[in-house]
């Protein structure tokens, strides 16, 4: 390519018919975007071909020149695919290395390719195509992560665990179930993904600079050809918009706060201390000192990676907030975010579709610990209200006392005789026994919604038909 170093401090060949000399070396290094936006080759190249290919049938340019300008595009794809291209600084951007080259390519004809059309509506169209892109990628890999999700819990709908709040043992619960609130944390992350495509499913190409153009366009037919909806109906909200990367970023932190979660279970259950699951070799590390060590660190970077995506979107949203109508500069810091923000993102939902697949559910000690604690305390309450006709507040109390007289005797509930129970209430029959394990108390759970296997069962199966 033309980009001998004599020729730095020329004018720029794109846009420097004005301009006596080229920028200053500070000026060329804060200006370019080509280190990071070199990304956008092929949406910007299908792009251009979308755009000649309509000024031709528009009569704009001639079909002898739109059929130079879409070979030389081709050829300059697979040199960049190929790595054989040179990406030049002095040209900025990815627009004007590609448009440089082409006129190096095809000569003359290559100027005629930018009529009708600015940098600004080229690069939200390129962002917009990247993004759009990144996002069905999302929804597979949610996917994906949902179906592990939904196998976990098929062979775990019975196994008995701890529900916790406050990170205290609270009721029994299964570990189908819990697995089951990951199925609807990613499912919704989905359906935001969804609707964000749906948003910004709109062609910006052909907004122009910011005003539109007096060329006879058809913004439909690019539209169509570049698999939009249709085009955007305001060409000055077209160039200044960034909501679409800005709800990708949205999209994606909530995504990447619902892995981190997750994360710090898994941090948590893989303790010595919990023990409830073994995280397999492949998603673990030793230690270099200490020899028993297996350390969840892929765990660790997916809640570490959520606050990169999540500083992406503060990053963005503090760029967007202080630009007036309707493009400034600003806008180009938008890429790097989302670039990283994507990165992480994807990384983080396979790793933890890998660990969710692997690991090891230690159903044994879920159980010990699902009894501990006095977990069916309700269960004794409600048996209370139900058989007894007490009153919830007051079966709550001759609760409270029961769990006091086992606290101090050192015992489960299941194990206080029943002599004992009746100096308490009086109502209390054996028949209570019943209710006080935990394979009772799980399987008493059948609201919808509950924590009974019957119940997450169909839960199952409602997800399945949608996954
Ligand atoms: N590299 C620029 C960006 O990413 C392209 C648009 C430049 N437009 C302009 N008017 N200077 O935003």
């Amino acid at each position: 390519m033309a980009d001998g170093s004599s020729e730095t401090k020329s004018s720029n060949q794109m846009w420097g018919g004005r301009f006596a000399s080229g920028p200053d070396a500070i000026m060329e290094e804060i200006n370019a975007s080509i280190g990071f936006d070199k990304k956008l080759y092929a949406q910007d190249i299908r792009g251009s071909i979308a755009h000649a290919t309509m000024l031709a049938h528009q009569g704009i340019i001639s079909a002898e020149d739109k059929d130079k300008i879409v070979h030389g595009l081709d050829t300059i794809l697979s040199e960049i695919d190929s790595g054989a291209f040179e990406f030049s600084r002095r040209l900025e951007d990815i627009h004007m290395n590609i448009e440089a080259r082409l006129a190096a390519l095809i000569g003359p004809a290559a100027g005629r390719l930018h009529t009708a059309r600015s940098r600004n509506d080229q690069v939200a169209l390129d962002f917009r195509l990247w993004v759009k892109e990144e996002l069905q990628k999302t929804e597979k890999a949610l996917t994906g992560l949902i179906a592990a999700f939904l196998d976990r819990a098929e062979e775990h709908a019975d196994t008995v665990m701890p529900g916790f709040t406050h990170l205290q043992t609270a009721q029994p619960v299964t570990f189908g179930h819990h697995c089951m609130a990951y199925v609807e944390m990613f499912g919704r992350d989905r359906a935001r993904v969804r609707h964000a495509i749906e948003h910004m499913d709109e062609s910006p190409i052909g907004a122009a600079a910011l005003a539109g153009t007096g060329f006879p366009i058809d913004r439909h037919m690019t539209a169509k050809a570049l698999g939009f909806r249709e085009p955007t109906r305001n060409s000055i909200d077209t160039v200044s918009d960034r909501d679409f990367a800005l709800e990708f970023l949205s999209v994606a932190a909530i995504a990447a706060t619902h892995l981190s979660r997750l994360a710090e279970e898994i941090v948590i259950w893989s303790t010595p201390q919990f023990g409830f699951i073994r995280l397999s070799d492949a998603f673990s590390t030793g230690s270099s000192i200490m020899p028993q060590k297996k350390n969840p660190d892929a765990a660790e970077l997916v809640r570490a990676k959520t606050g990169r995506v999540n500083g992406s979107l503060v990053a963005l949203l503090t760029v967007m907030k202080g630009l007036p109508l309707a493009y400034s500069k600003d806008m180009q810091e938008d890429k790097e975010q989302v670039f990283d923000a994507a990165e992480s993102l994807e990384l983080a939902i396979a790793a933890m579709t890998g660990m969710i697949r692997d690991v090891t559910i230690r159903a044994d000690r879920m159980k010990a610990a699902a009894g501990s604690g006095y977990s069916t305390a309700t269960d004794l309450a409600d048996w209370l209200v139900r058989e007894a006709g007490l009153p919830f507040r007051d079966a709550h109390h001759v609760t409270g006392r029961v769990v006091a007289l086992a606290e101090q005797k050192g015992c489960d509930l299941a194990d206080l005789p029943l002599a004992e129970l009746q100096a308490i209430n009086s109502a209390i029959t054996d028949k209570v026994y019943g209710v006080l394990t935990v394979e009772a108390s799980v399987a008493s759970r059948t609201s919808f919604g509950g924590t009974a296997p019957s119940e997450v069962r169909k839960q199952i199966a409602w997800w399945r038909a949608r996954n």
